[in-house]
């Protein structure tokens, strides 16, 4: 509020004397700590009282492997935090670490020698750990008034650090934990016609804080099963949902999304708002936070999702390489082949999750919710036939199971922090049809650049059909066409950093083009939680048409940008400073003016 009525009053006198705002730091910049608008130690401690002691003035999670303060290097603690860094719990637990280390400038590095710089600065300085609604509501109201910037986090997830915001103060959701199934859901009566495309059946409420195995070991009791992702843990409601959220369910149900059925938010208003496809009151916000990303219109404290039944799934892995016998020509043919049979698997409703690189290909897990071992095996054999004929060995494996939750269990890889760059395109399935000759060319360009290069592909089928049915949401279209995910990725380096400065440019400049290029200018699209932070143009290419009606609906709900996410709608009004801090962009003070 106080911003508002700040940049209203700069306005105005801007409007009076055609000059360009003052240059000072305060309300055109989120304030800093150290800089004289910071709130005092008082004035935190006054908002850690409201919060019953649940405010944390952040320590970095490295802080034991540098001398930031005399006394703090522990070589015992530093080795132990050094082996558990890939381990996703290592962060999530934490108050401000995230796993997307590119993302805090380097300003307290694990792996950096004990007599390198680490402090607070790419990290949140405070982090409130709520409990609930009015917790959040103390919180944006602190942050609002004292023009400190904000960060939703639950996990820290986020491969854009978008659960970030050095020197600001975070909204940890992480201990709303709260699970409610809900055997006879009724979507709240609206008007007749709404009515029809409303849903009965089983649901779920999950807490803000709820991560994937928590949330289908819950289903899993009840007998149902419910869309997470393959990182079992990744939260549900935050940018996993938000964004779009791919899965193991997606080919049959649609991705999560899809699932939505009510959005329990505070607003940066602190109204609290409860959104639902059919109430007229909030239905433009259901439809944003059906897909329009994470972290931007509000804090969702919970979401209430669709569930099914559980069902008997076949679940499979194939891995082969060039060190496995063989030949370099019969490796890139089984390779084709198994790019030219994504389609068949998206036929029969089934998803794949592999990892290519110049000589190597993973599929690990393939899934068939419903499906039987015949069914993949009739995917996955012509592959497997190129293997045999060409003596190179693989591993390959189906197996049914009785219910997707064994499947799931048997045959999804645990995920560590991924320490990579990466960049993705959704390639559509007109593509597969009409140019498989392209793709795979540009596959093999975009790895015979580098040793390093490896492509991260999703293949699900999130076309709407008969049973994957979505009240309408802000997903973005290219989804609805997709049949791979492709993530370009390069290693991210903790030990050199102009070489990650390197390699990003290198996916935005070089090895991205080359697929953007298989889709007809205009009509690409990428999925904005694996995207590539750089990405030009893109408002459309992470929401196509769907852009201009999310920014409305963001600036009618957020009108100060009090949430702010990297590439997330409305970002464009904020830039990003070279000393860290985030300022209004240029184009929204002559928008304003
Ligand atoms: C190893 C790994 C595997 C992955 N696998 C998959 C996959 O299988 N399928 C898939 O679709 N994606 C996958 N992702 C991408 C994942 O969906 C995103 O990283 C997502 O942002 C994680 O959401 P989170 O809420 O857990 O993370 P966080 O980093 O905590 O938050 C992510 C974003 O959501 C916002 N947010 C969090 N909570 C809230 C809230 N309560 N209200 C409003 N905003 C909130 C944050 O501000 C931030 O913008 C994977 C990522 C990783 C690192
Ligand atoms: C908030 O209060 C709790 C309990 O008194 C205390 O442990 C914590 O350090 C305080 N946080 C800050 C930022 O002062
Ligand atoms: C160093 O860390 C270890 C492991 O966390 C701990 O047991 C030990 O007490 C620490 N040493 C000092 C001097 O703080
Ligand atoms: C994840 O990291 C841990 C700890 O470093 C390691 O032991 C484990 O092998 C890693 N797992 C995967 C799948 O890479
Ligand atoms: C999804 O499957 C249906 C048939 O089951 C098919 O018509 C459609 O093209 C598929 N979509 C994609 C993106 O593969
Ligand atoms: C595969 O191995 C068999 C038997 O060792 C051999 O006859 C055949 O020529 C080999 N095929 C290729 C493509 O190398
Ligand atoms: C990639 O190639 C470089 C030299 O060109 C070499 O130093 C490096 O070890 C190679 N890396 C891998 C993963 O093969
Ligand atoms: C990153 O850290 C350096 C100090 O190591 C600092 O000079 C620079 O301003 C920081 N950049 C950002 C964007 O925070």
């Amino acid at each position: 509020m106080l911003l508002h009525i700040l940049i209203l009053v700069l306005c105005s006198f801007a409007l009076a004397k055609p000059t360009p705002p003052q240059q000072n730091d305060f309300p055109l910049c989120y304030s800093l700590p150290g800089s004289p608008s910071y709130p005092i130690k008082q004035q935190w401690a006054a908002l850690n009282i409201s919060l019953d002691g649940n405010l944390i003035s952040t320590t970095p999670l490295a802080s034991p492997c540098h001398n930031a303060q005399p006394g703090t290097y522990n070589a015992t603690a530093c080795t132990a935090l050094q082996q558990a860094w890939p381990l996703p719990q290592t962060h999530y637990t934490d108050s401000a670490s995230i796993m997307a280390n590119f993302f805090t400038n380097n300003s307290c590095n694990p792996f950096s020698p004990p007599g390198d710089k680490c402090d607070s600065s790419g990290f949140v300085a405070y982090s409130a750990r709520v409990r609930g609604v009015q917790d959040i509501q103390e919180t944006i109201a602190f942050a609002t008034a004292h023009n400190v910037r904000l960060a939703i986090r639950n996990t820290g997830h986020d491969y854009l650090g978008k659960s970030n915001a050095p020197g600001g103060l975070a909204i940890w959701t992480h201990f709303l934990k709260e699970i409610e199934v809900i055997h006879d859901y009724r979507s709240p009566s609206g008007d007749s016609k709404r009515e029809a495309g409303g849903y009965t059946g089983p649901a779920m409420k999950l807490g803000a804080g709820v991560q994937g195995f928590e949330a289908r070991k819950a289903a899993a009791e009840a007998g149902y099963i419910l869309a997470t992702g393959n990182c079992d843990t990744i939260g549900i409601a935050g940018g996993y949902t938000q964004g779009g959220g791919h899965g193991q369910l997606t080919s049959r149900f649609g991705l999560a999304a899809d699932q939505v059925l009510e959005w329990e938010v505070v607003l940066a208003s602190g109204e609290v708002a409860v959104a639902t496809p059919e109430d007229p009151e909030y239905e433009d916000l259901y439809w944003a936070l059906s897909g329009g990303g994470g972290g931007v219109f509000g804090v969702v404290v919970s979401v209430t999702v669709k569930v099914f039944r559980e069902v008997r799934t076949v679940a499979g892995a194939l891995s082969f390489s060039t060190s496995c016998g063989g030949n370099e020509i019969v490796f890139r043919r089984a390779v084709d082949t198994f790019i030219a049979r994504l389609g068949a698997l998206l036929d029969v409703r089934g998803v794949g999750a592999w990892f290519l690189t110049r000589d190597s290909l993973s599929l690990s897990p393939v899934s068939i919710l419903g499906g039987s071992s015949q069914d993949l095996h009739r995917v996955l054999d012509p592959v497997v036939d190129v293997l045999e004929e060409g003596n190179l060995s693989c591993s390959y494996q189906v197996q049914e199971y009785p219910t997707y939750y064994d499947s799931y269990e048997a045959m999804t890889p645990e995920y560590n922090v991924t320490d990579l760059h990466g960049g993705n395109i959704l390639i559509p399935r007109s593509v597969l049809e009409t140019n498989m000759d392209g793709l795979t060319s540009r596959i093999w360009e975009i790895l015979d650049s580098g040793n390093e290069t490896a492509i991260s592909g999703i293949s699900v089928n999130a076309s709407l059909h008969e049973t994957n049915q979505s009240p309408g949401n802000s997903v973005n279209p290219a989804w609805r066409e997709a049949a791979i995910s492709a993530v370009v990725v390069l290693p991210f380096t903790y030990t050199d950093w102009p070489r990650n400065l390197e390699r990003r440019r290198q996916i935005t400049q070089t090895l991205l083009p080359k697929l953007e290029r298989l889709t007809p200018a205009g009509e690409g699209g990428a999925y904005l939680n694996e995207a590539d932070p750089n990405q030009p143009d893109w408002q459309h290419v992470f929401y196509g048409d769907n852009y201009d009606r999310l920014l409305g609906i963001k600036r009618k709900y957020d009108p100060d940008g009090t949430f702010y996410a990297l590439t997330g709608v409305g970002s464009e009004e904020w830039v990003n400073g070279d000393d860290g801090r985030l300022c209004r962009s240029d184009s929204y003070l002559s928008q304003s003016r």
